[in-house]
């Protein structure tokens, strides 16, 4: 996808992802993130999930993955942009987990967009640089065909 496409889905995903960060359900850490992530030319989002168990929680990034999952809007590749929305002073990326399981369908050029408050994005990385020497699908084509 060329920036001027991107571009032109940038508010949607903020609108997404805020929208998410406000349902999220983080009763023990207080901490609300949205996720909105753009596949497919859709968009779909996540917020994370938390439990009284705290191992059981869910982060947002993973819900939204699930979400374009159900919508069969997702494989290896198809994920032009990913957009977190958490209020901190300073933009806090994808944890590891979720870095590893959105690797699975990003591209070389997939944007990461970071939003610490609503209606503006402050920080962009690629994909690839957040998660070097990845381990991802294309290790498994000699096994799988
Ligand atoms: N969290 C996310 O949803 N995404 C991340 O990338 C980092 C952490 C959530 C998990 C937990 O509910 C809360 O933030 C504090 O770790």
């Amino acid at each position: 996808m060329d920036s001027t496409t991107l571009d032109s889905f940038k508010e949607k995903l903020l609108e997404a992802a805020w929208q998410a960060e406000g349902r999220a359900y983080a009763p023990y850490s207080h901490f609300q993130v949205g996720s909105a992530i753009l596949t497919d030319g859709k968009i779909f989002s996540g917020c994370n999930v938390e439990n009284a168990s705290y191992g059981l929680t869910v982060c947002a990034e993973r819900n939204a993955i699930a979400n374009a999952t159900v919508a069969g809007c997702l494989r290896p590749g198809s994920v032009d942009a990913v957009l977190v929305a958490v209020k901190t002073d300073n933009p806090t990326f994808p944890c590891g987990a979720c870095r590893q399981v959105l690797y699975e369908f990003c591209h070389e050029n997939t944007i990461v967009f970071i939003s610490t408050r609503p209606g503006s994005i402050h920080s962009l990385k690629k994909m690839h640089d957040l998660l070097p020497l990845a381990f991802g699908p294309k290790d498994l084509s000699d096994f799988n065909g």
